[in-house]
């Protein structure tokens, strides 16, 4: 069917004013490919359900979202009154695990027209996806605090990895390495210093990759991965990293593309059990909010990602050929150089989206 069921959280911060940019881009796809989106605004953040009921979203918030096609996700942390792991654990991650959204797909791009701060990159010359695991690893809440307050003190963290949770995430990333015309694979990993988990993570990357002798694959430390980011960025194609590894990987490479104000993601629940989130990769940027200065990019990225994934594919191409097009012509966002507004932006997007 092309009518959607969607769910839209702004959250806090500057995720206030990058949602309507991208509901505003919606509503010109609608109009011009003939698709239709129920969407649903729903207050769950920091400033406004949290401030009122002292936590970040209602008992039944599974139920209520658990008929939605998709969820269109804004940020949430405003660490002024609640701490960040409460509001994180409490939306966010929450919906990442419980929703089963095991792929963070976060596409790495330089686009004509922004100035790239790497030297003598054109556009094309940075393309790439990181695939992120996005249920477990080092994303626990298994550890405490020993001998609190004495001089003894002791903090352990662990990191969870199953052989479910790796092999789905690395097929994954074999699969859509397979599926693009470079058919190559990076595999983060440390395994000369995290030496349990992380040659257990390679060992399963080769068990998986027997599957896929058409790819190319290279494991590298994730250290010098991260300086290849920056110094050899064309030898990337596809990345699969381990949650806090994509993690870093993904403001990192953003970065190197002009700005993480262009950055989206998709967090996946590929078999469809439960909704989907598409997100910017950055957060509520409560340094710059209110100034309508935030660059809506990487919102209404994530917003046509959803469609995407939604099956509006000819929506999608036409929402990230708007993106091209403004970006090439300008003006841009301050975090990209320029003077031009949030709404700015996003009204020049949907201008072009509305054909
Ligand atoms: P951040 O991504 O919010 O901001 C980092 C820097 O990038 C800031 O200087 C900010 O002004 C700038 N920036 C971010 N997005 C921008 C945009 N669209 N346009 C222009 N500039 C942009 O990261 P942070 O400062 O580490 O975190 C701020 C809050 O957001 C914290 O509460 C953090 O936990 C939360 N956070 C949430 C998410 C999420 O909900 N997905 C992601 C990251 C951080
Ligand atoms: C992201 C964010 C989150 C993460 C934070 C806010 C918990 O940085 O989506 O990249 O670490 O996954
Ligand atoms: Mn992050």
């Amino acid at each position: 069917s092309r009518h959607h069921r969607i769910a839209a959280i702004p959250g806090d911060g500057i995720g206030k004013e990058v949602m309507p940019e991208a509901l505003r881009t919606l509503e010109a796809a609608q109009r011009r490919f003939g698709f239709r989106l129920d969407v649903t605004p729903i207050a769950w953040a920091s400033c406004d359900y949290h401030a009122q009921h002292g936590q970040m979203m209602p008992d039944d918030w599974k139920a209520q979202l658990q008929g939605q096609d998709a969820i269109l996700f804004g940020a949430v942390g405003w660490p002024a009154t609640v701490p960040d792991h409460v509001s994180l654990w409490g939306s966010l991650l929450k919906f990442r695990r419980e929703f089963d959204q095991y792929i963070n797909l976060r596409p790495v791009r330089l686009f004509e027209g922004v100035p790239c701060p790497l030297a003598g990159r054109k556009a094309g010359d940075i393309d790439y996806v990181v695939v992120r695991e996005n249920t477990e690893g080092e994303y626990t809440n298994l550890g405490g605090v020993m001998y609190p307050g004495t001089e003894r003190e002791i903090v352990i963290q662990e990191t969870v990895m199953s052989r479910f949770g790796a092999d789905r995430v690395l097929r994954y990333a074999y699969e859509l390495a397979r599926s693009r015309p470079r058919r190559h694979l990076t595999v983060a990993t440390k395994s000369n210093g995290i030496a349990i988990s992380m040659p257990w993570w390679d060992g399963r990357a080769d068990a998986v990759g027997a599957d896929f002798p058409e790819v190319t694959v290279d494991k590298q430390h994730i250290d010098i991965l991260s300086a290849r980011f920056v110094m050899q960025p064309g030898r990337f194609d596809v990345v699969v990293a381990s949650n806090l590894f994509g993690d870093i990987l993904s403001d990192l490479g953003p970065a190197t593309t002009g700005t993480i104000g262009l950055a989206p993601s998709a967090n996946l629940n590929p078999e469809r059990r439960f909704p989907s989130l598409f997100e910017p990769v950055h957060g509520s940027a409560p340094d710059i909010y209110g100034r309508n200065i935030a660059n809506p990019v990487a919102m209404v990225w994530s917003a046509a990602l959803m469609l995407d994934f939604l099956g509006e594919r000819e929506a999608h191409d036409a929402i990230v050929r708007a993106i091209e097009q403004v970006l090439r012509e300008g003006p841009h966002t301050p975090d990209l150089g320029g003077q031009a507004t949030t709404t700015s932006l996003g009204e020049a997007l949907a201008q072009r989206v509305a054909g």
